[in-house]
């Protein structure tokens, strides 16, 4: 997830030092490239990008020698265009007066790039954050000044982004927001502009809020916001924050869980529109379709979120595909691969060992390794030949919460496609899992009393549900401490009836198409004094026969388990604060393993 930072001061003075030390500040959103741009007092622009971490950048290129009276500092996260000097940001236009670095994704920026090679504009990188910088420029060069350039150029550029940019002979810095986080800040003889609070913080406390669709122009002393419809001035008073850094960095939230939880609608709007522009889906698919064995292989949550994908994909594209935990792949089809065969490899982190040693297996035998990466850059991705990113941006929390979310809504993606069913059913997803946020969090808080203080529990699925009751177990499991064992519901009465007695929790995530076996289930667990727990949509049955419901948002059977993962989600969260503990950082364990 990129990180922007601008700032103007009074008068020309050396910027490096504030520049890096704002990146650093904006580093934990995660990046693989750095730049700085300076603009001098003389006319000229300063700019100097590369691969790498903030500190290392900044030492090979002496961004404590830039100075100016404006500057932007830019940590790019590969979403478009490789890891590279040249794609790395900030951006020139053309003729380099222009200065620019956005956050976001451009998801038309195919088309855009086409269009400004074909006006003749010098196209360097293949970037989106380029295409912000040419789609002002192209409205300067037809005479507009630049406040409408930017309102033009804001309605061609499809996609969640902010952008900042500042021009030669002006004394001022531009941004504007649309879908991704902006705030200004303004401090004695300077204002400053960033994609969150951290790096803001440290300079002032007198912040000022953007919103979706307003442009804000920076001087030195001045703040004015203006609205990109029809560029009328919007008044607008600084308030002054006073949370402390930790908070800031969390957004509010008491932990990284609780806002990884939080962030998973947005998020999975943008991996929509990044999915709908990737030319690698098209490219995986037809590679999927054609395999003879189609495996899917992760480990931990990844490996559920495989699991729930092979349904998706036999289901809506009749492709049989083979989930498979990654050290278990090389012991039970190590022997049997071939170059016929493909794998999807599955990682939040890009650097689980058991992964590796799995794709090192496949390709020793010629197999396709295919992708599906949050971290770019990582081992996973460069192992490749075709991946696609989760766009989670950092997951700092331990346990696996919008990666999930996004590795799953990529499959569901990818069997549609595979289909050739429509995507419009994905549209609302957004929507319908702000609402299961809203909705089940009381529901959620209401059982927490209730099962604090158990210390063994199950938790049943039954079809595509199943892979949701793993995943809420191994939550409830990694944050909590306790035992709590996912399982197939029609298998709980082969052996783990046993353990029932009175008040025994059993949470049921119940599918809507699978309501009357779930109901069978939990009747033979609270005959015995179990406590059962549904959740799913809103039915008779399950009011009637389970102790409570959570009761999920409508969606439909393919829709329903991700919406299903939230309460659990948010049930391991609040369960593991109750007992005292840290959700985002749990004993033993840790956030990428790289040991076998
Ligand atoms: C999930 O909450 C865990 N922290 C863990 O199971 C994780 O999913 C597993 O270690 C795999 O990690 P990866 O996705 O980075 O490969």
């Amino acid at each position: 997830m990129c990180g922007i930072f601008g700032i103007v001061v009074d008068k020309e003075q050396s910027l490096g030092s504030i520049l890096t030390d704002a990146g650093r500040r904006l580093s934990y959103r995660g990046y693989d490239s750095v730049g700085c741009a300076t603009l001098r007092a003389d006319g000229v622009i300063d700019l100097r990008k590369d691969v790498g971490k903030v500190d290392a950048v900044a030492a090979r290129h002496r961004f404590d020698e830039m100075r100016g009276t404006r500057g932007i500092v830019q940590l790019r996260w590969a979403t478009f265009g490789a890891p590279s000097p040249v794609n790395a940001q900030p951006h020139l236009d053309s003729d380099g007066d222009l200065v620019g670095a956005h956050n976001g994704n451009i998801v038309n920026h195919v088309e855009l790039r086409a269009q400004f090679i074909a006006e003749g504009l010098s196209v360097r990188s293949t970037n989106d954050g380029e295409s912000c910088v040419h789609a002002v420029e192209r409205y300067v060069a037809r005479g507009e000044n630049i406040v409408d350039a930017i309102r033009r150029a804001y309605r061609d550029l499809e996609g969640d982004y902010a952008f900042v940019i500042g021009r030669v002979g002006e004394e001022k810095l531009y941004a504007i927001k649309k879908g991704s986080g902006l705030v200004a800040g303004m401090g004695e003889g300077f204002t400053c502009v960033s994609s969150d609070l951290p790096s803001i913080l440290p300079l002032t406390r007198r912040i000022v809020r953007v919103n979706d669709g307003e442009i804000i122009a920076l001087d030195a002393n001045r703040i004015e916001l203006r609205r990109v419809d029809d560029g009328s001035v919007i008044a607008r008073e600084p308030e002054i924050v006073t949370a402390s850094m930790d908070a800031a960095i969390k957004g509010g939230y008491p932990h990284f869980m609780l806002k990884e939880i939080h962030e998973q609608p947005r998020l999975a709007g943008e991996l929509l529109h990044l999915l709908e522009a990737a030319p690698h889906a098209t490219k995986m698919i037809a590679r999927m379709k054609r395999a003879r064995h189609l495996y899917l292989v992760g480990c931990g949550t990844s490996y559920h979120a495989c699991m729930l994908g092979a349904i998706y994909l036999a289901r809506l594209a009749g492709r049989a595909a083979i989930p498979i935990l990654a050290p278990q792949f090389i012991a039970q089809y190590g022997g049997a691969l071939s170059a016929d065969d493909v794998g999807v490899f599955v990682s939040q982190s890009g650097e689980t060992k058991d992964v590796l040693n799995a794709i090192q297996v496949a390709q020793a035998r010629g197999m396709g390794v295919q992708g599906l990466v949050n971290v770019l850059g990582s081992s996973l991705m460069h192992a490749s030949e075709c991946y696609l990113p989760l766009g989670c941006g950092y997951e700092i929390s331990v346990p696996a919460t919008k990666t999930f979310m996004n590795q799953a809504l990529t499959f569901l993606f990818l069997a549609l496609k595979m289909g050739n069913h429509s995507t419009d059913v994905l549209a609302r997803l957004p929507d319908l899992l702000e609402q299961t946020i809203a909705t089940t969090e009381p529901q959620v808080a209401l059982l927490e009393s209730a099962l604090v203080t158990a210390d063994d529990l199950y938790c049943l699925g039954y079809g595509l549900t199943y892979p949701i009751a793993l995943e809420g177990a191994l939550k409830l499991k990694e944050v909590t401490y306790t035992h709590c064992e996912g399982m197939l519901s029609t298998e709980f009465k082969h052996g783990p009836l046993s353990a029932v007695g009175e008040g025994y929790p059993v949470l049921f995530v119940a599918g809507p198409e699978d309501t009357p076996l779930l109901v069978s289930g939990i009747n033979e667990t609270t005959c015995r004094g179990a406590r059962s727990i549904a959740l799913g949509e809103e039915d008779a049955r399950l009011r009637a026969n389970a102790h409570d419901l959570i009761v999920l948002p409508n969606s439909g059977a393919l829709i329903n388990p991700l919406l299903a993962t939230i309460p659990l989600q948010l049930l391991a969260y609040r369960l593991s604060v109750a007992r005292g503990y840290d959700p985002d950082f749990p004993r033993n364990l840790s956030k990428t393993l790289t040991v076998d």
